[in-house]
């Protein structure tokens, strides 16, 4: 069957699924995106994602092409086209077709663009047995991350980077030392007195959705929810550490650079949160 994309209120097959070459996503990188997870045929969290994609244009003065409503409407009949039980929904919205120009254009109309994936979960099986490495690099990105824009380089490269050194994630560390956030998921460490450590949503991370509603499972188990940033030494002396977003849930990361975490074995609670996760996100029927 062939794959059905999401373009400017219409349904087109993905080959013929085409933007404007003056979108000024494609030039300016001026629009924002949401990655949502498709599980067993519903869509997680999707009230929590379209809050934040609102959140996202309001800060850069974009106005959606839609309403919330009739964009549900759109999403649930792009997953059921394209026959996804388990997958993601990739959407888009920049600030439209206009001719160059670094100031915002008068009356231009917002552009949406959506996509849905399958992934099968027996692609990630291997991942979450074993465990994923991450790697260090220096915080590079402005000064908004708490945005989520789809000018995504410096996140690119690090996960490039990455990559070449066999790991799966790149954390970006600030200034002082402390880990900031990963180049597309939230990171984590649960410290010998099985605290749950993450970084605060003070603007200088993306508040995930995937973190979001592993704080509500926190709040209802025996673990101890604490908002701080934390090191990179205090990461590699961690009990256990991992990652969270729409495409990795609950992801145990078992190396930070050259060093073991846990000895290399995948964590107790990481899986623990990943196995009832979700019994806490909440889920929309297709
Ligand atoms: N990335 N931090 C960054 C920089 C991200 O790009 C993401 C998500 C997250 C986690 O957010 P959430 O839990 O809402 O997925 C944190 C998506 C999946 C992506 O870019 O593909």
């Amino acid at each position: 069957m062939s794959r059905i994309a999401f373009v400017n209120g219409q349904f087109v097959p993905h080959m013929a699924a085409y933007v404007h070459i003056e979108d000024r996503g494609y030039q300016f990188a001026d629009g924002v995106y949401e990655v949502c997870e498709i599980k067993d045929g519903q869509i997680i969290d999707i009230d929590r994602h379209l809050k934040r994609l609102s959140y996202s244009l309001s800060e850069l003065q974009i106005i959606p092409a839609m309403k919330d409503q009739p964009l549900v409407v759109k999403m649930k009949q792009l997953v059921a086209k394209n026959r996804v039980k388990d997958g993601l929904i990739y959407l888009q919205v920049t600030r439209g077709v206009a001719p160059r120009n670094h100031v915002f254009p008068q009356n231009t109309k917002s552009s949406i663009v959506m996509t849905a994936k399958s992934v099968s979960p027996a692609s990630k099986t291997a991942q979450y047995e074993k465990g994923v490495a991450v790697i260090s690099v220096a915080e590079n990105r402005w000064s908004r991350p708490d945005i989520k824009t789809i000018g995504l380089l410096p996140n690119c490269l690090a996960k490039q980077e990455a990559k070449e050194q066999g790991a799966f994630e790149a954390w970006f560390i600030d200034e002082d030392g402390l880990v900031v956030e990963g180049g597309s998921s939230n990171a984590w460490i649960i410290n010998q007195d099985n605290e749950i450590i993450t970084r605060k949503a003070d603007g200088s991370i993306l508040k995930g959705i995937t973190r979001e509603a592993i704080f509500n499972q926190i709040d209802k188990s025996e673990y101890r929810l604490i908002e701080r940033p934390f090191s990179l030494r205090e990461a590699i002396l961690a009990k256990e550490a991992f990652i969270s977003s729409a495409t990795t849930i609950v992801m145990p990361v078992v190396k930070i650079d050259n060093h073991l975490i846990a000895g290399g074995k995948v964590g107790q609670i990481a899986k623990l949160l990943f196995e009832k996760y979700y019994n806490y996100a909440q889920k929309t029927t297709i």
